[in-house]
């Protein structure tokens, strides 16, 4: 069968929508995300394509339905769903654990086995719809038995899988009690991706290990199968971003956030998920010693701090919740006046143009994760950057800093070298600012998010 004929399918944890309720009456519109913009486009090119995920509520599913081309198929997630198989195994186990540990995973049997089970019902809804020889693509460490699970039911099938965050050292895998059965999930795949070399090469030495196959090169021989494995950076919608951010709009909404700022002449800004492996912590405390240093003026530097809620019902999100939002509290107690806050934390998602009025105000922006597969905002500053200017200081251990290589890159544990960077670029010349961010924007254009969608689906067709 031609490829463009197959049938695709994509599986994610979540579908790419929200919930809009206007009137007592609940209609779903599309949700802007990286997975979506990079998918959509080719989804919508492909007739009979379908999204298989959950729609973010507890409860019932709503029924099928089509939103922009696409066929969406609900997955229903009851609420103790919910608390073992997406806040328990997905996010207290799987999450920290495959973060390095950076915070202590919980093992739970039960967990666990809710995780075997959803797995199973997103396995069956796609086999439910797949035709003959589709293709098929999972995503991300909330569905990692779906590909075995498929491949036992429906040989026929095409199986891509991407690991959207990192895939931890050897020693870090093994101490999941069910390496074997994941390993062996992922191994039903005919392809496999990764965000860095680093984390496919954590997986080609840890998988074969617990469970008897063999890799020469980039393919893993397991039974009487090859899964080949790639590494594969996701990008983002560069023209959105660099679009909007030439916009006049955008211009006029950064100058007034500037003067609703009291006008400083220098902001740094973060934007992240509210989640303890992004450094939020760390890099206030960078911060505010900069500013007891005098280091940076208080008098003329505002941070702003973006933190998206995120997963609040684990604890751990609540704790480094508490804990950001003290060190904002004892930063604007020190150094902020009525007329000027020394920082603006808002714990609430930004809509676009006022993220790319942000990116265009932002003289420097820190992206200091503890570890993150990628992290799509470094991209996303880079994109809004339309004038050349501003500086990104980038987390060695953050997947974009194996691409965006003229970033100041920093240790986000060394909190000396933090603040070296931050000081280095808030005074960085507009020179070195432009031969720093050129370079960056031509590879974010280059490595978009489209690009990134068609070349894998090519290459999983080519298995
Ligand atoms: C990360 C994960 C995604 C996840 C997203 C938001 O980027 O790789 O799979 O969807 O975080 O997290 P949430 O738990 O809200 O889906």
């Amino acid at each position: 069968m031609p490829d463009r004929q197959r049938q695709l399918l994509v599986v994610a944890n979540r579908l790419p929508i929200r919930a809009v309720t206007e009137h007592g009456e609940t209609r779903y519109e599309t949700s802007p995300g990286g997975l979506v913009s990079a998918l959509g486009p080719v989804m919508s090119a492909r007739p009979g394509s379908t999204w298989v995920g959950w729609a973010g509520a507890p409860g019932d599913a709503p029924a099928p339905f089509e939103l922009d081309g696409v066929h969406l198929v609900p997955v229903a997630l009851d609420p103790s769903d919910v608390e073992d198989y997406y806040e328990g195994f997905s996010n207290s186990t799987l999450w920290p654990l495959y973060h390095d540990a950076i915070s202590p995973a919980d093992y739970h049997r039960h967990w666990w086995d809710r995780y075997v089970v959803v797995n199973q019902r997103f396995a069956h809804a796609v086999v439910d719809r797949a035709e003959i020889d589709a293709t098929v693509w999972v995503h991300d460490y909330q569905l990692q038995l779906v590909p075995g699970m498929l491949r036992e039911m429906r040989p026929d099938l095409r199986i891509g899988f991407f690991l959207h965050i990192p895939f931890p050292a050897r020693e870090i895998f093994m101490r999941l009690p069910w390496r074997r059965q994941v390993a062996k999930g992922l191994l039903g795949a005919d392809l496999v991706g990764f965000q860095t070399r680093t984390t496919l090469h954590n997986f080609r030495h840890s998988v074969p290990r617990v469970c008897d196959a063999t890799t020469h090169g980039s393919v893993i021989t397991y039974g009487s199968r090859d899964v080949a494995t790639v590494r594969h950076p996701i990008g983002i919608d560069f023209d959105r971003f660099s679009d909007g951010a030439s916009a006049p709009a955008a211009a006029e909404r950064a100058e007034t956030l500037l003067e609703n700022l009291g006008s400083p002449t220098t902001v740094l800004l973060g934007v992240d998920r509210l989640d303890y492996t992004k450094g939020i912590d760390r890099r206030l405390r960078a911060y505010h010693e900069l500013l007891q240093e005098r280091r940076l003026d208080p008098e003329t530097t505002t941070l702003v701090q973006i933190a998206e809620p995120s997963r609040s019902n684990v604890n751990r999100y609540n704790e480094i919740r508490v804990t950001v939002e003290q060190l904002v509290g004892e930063i604007n107690g020190d150094f902020g006046t009525m007329d000027k806050p020394a920082v603006v934390y808002l714990h609430q998602s930004q809509p676009f143009d006022e993220l790319i009025a942000l990116y265009r105000l932002a003289d420097v922006m820190v992206v200091t994760p503890f570890r993150d597969g990628m992290n799509l905002v470094a991209k996303e500053y880079v994109a809004a950057r339309v004038d050349n200017r501003g500086v990104l200081v980038l987390s060695e251990f953050a997947g974009a800093a194996h691409q965006l290589r003229q970033a100041v890159l920093v240790n986000p544990y060394d909190i000396d070298g933090v603040k070296g960077a931050i000081e280095a670029a808030a005074t960085m010349p507009p020179a070195e600012q432009s031969s720093r961010m050129r370079p960056m924007r031509r590879l974010v254009r280059r490595t978009s998010a489209q690009q990134w969608a068609t070349s894998f689906l090519a290459e999983l067709e080519r298995t």
